[in-house]
């Protein structure tokens, strides 16, 4: 039986650490470190991860703040009101929660974020970083993934990763942080829709990871014995939710695997506070 990751359990014991440096933090007088989310319209799965952010800043006693703006606000609107953000000295991070209306550029909308305060890391700038292997803000799924390594003993040295997915938001920067000296150091391969073998492939893994966006799509006959799998979909079924991995296939012949619910998911809320409070330090230095 396989290892089971929890992220759940995980991004918990990350929130205490963070709560009581905040803690730390706010005794000394200062003030708390602020997140600025930005939402545009009514789609629910963004309605749902926007509760999930604001809880878990309130629980930390992080200052929360949500710009909730019409389906049909102007790009422009937007975009003043990220430059207002950016020049607000009581908001340390933002984000702009996605996907937007199709009226709306994501590229300019992320280009407008000042890149310190950029809580996704999303702006080229900090990606540019992030390939250069500085000290930048890490995108949140990439850092969680990583902070699951760490805190389950996975050691990446040398070892054959596998990505499924090339996103900006998390195969390329996966891929970049794994080949990376410091933080992977790993031999990483990215398969995406044009690869033609995917299977030749992800066998080959002593890590896979997934983020294609496609229900159930890893089989037992694609993975390696052994090898420990990271699930980064997540999709809401009529019987409930799952993964891009088939879990109770593939569960039986791995090492380590992260489930869904209470995997990957966590995790990513669990770095957008860290990155907040990295900004916050920042800012009072
Ligand atoms: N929508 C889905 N995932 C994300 C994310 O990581 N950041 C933002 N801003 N929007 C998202």
């Amino acid at each position: 039986m396989a290892r089971l990751i929890s992220g759940k359990d995980i991004a918990a014991a990350i929130r205490e650490e963070l709560a009581a440096e905040i803690k730390e933090l706010t005794a000394k007088g200062n003030r708390p470190p602020c997140l600025a989310v930005v939402w545009v319209g009514d789609d629910p799965a963004s309605a749902t991860y926007v509760r999930a952010k604001g809880k878990a800043c309130e629980k930390i006693g992080m200052q929360f703040k949500l710009h909730h703006l019409k389906e049909d606000v102007s790009e422009e609107e937007l975009l003043s009101l990220l430059q207002e953000l950016n020049a607000d000295k009581e908001v340390d991070a933002m984000l702009v929660q996605l996907p937007l209306p199709k009226h709306i550029s994501e590229k300019k909308v992320i280009e407008t974020i000042a890149p310190d305060k950029d809580a996704d890391g999303f702006h080229p700038y900090n990606l540019g970083r992030l390939l250069m292997g500085e000290p930048t803000f890490v995108p949140c799924t990439p850092a969680g993934i990583l902070e699951l390594f760490k805190r389950s003993d996975i050691d990446t040295k040398g070892k054959e990763v596998v990505i499924i997915g090339r996103s900006n938001i998390v195969g390329k920067p996966m891929a970049a942080l794994l080949m990376q000296k410091k933080t992977g150091n790993a031999t990483v391969t990215v398969c995406h829709t044009a690869t033609k073998d995917i299977t030749f492939h992800t066998k080959r893994a002593d890590i896979l990871i997934v983020a294609a966006g496609q229900p159930k799509m890893i089989k037992a006959d694609m993975v390696k014995e052994g090898a420990v799998v990271i699930d980064v979909g997540i999709h809401r079924t009529e019987s409930g939710l799952c993964g891009d991995v088939d879990f109770e296939e593939v569960e039986p012949k791995v090492s380590a695997i992260t489930p869904v619910p209470g995997g990957v998911g966590p995790m990513t809320v669990a770095m957008l506070l860290k990155n907040t409070l990295q900004a916050y330090k920042m800012r009072m230095r």
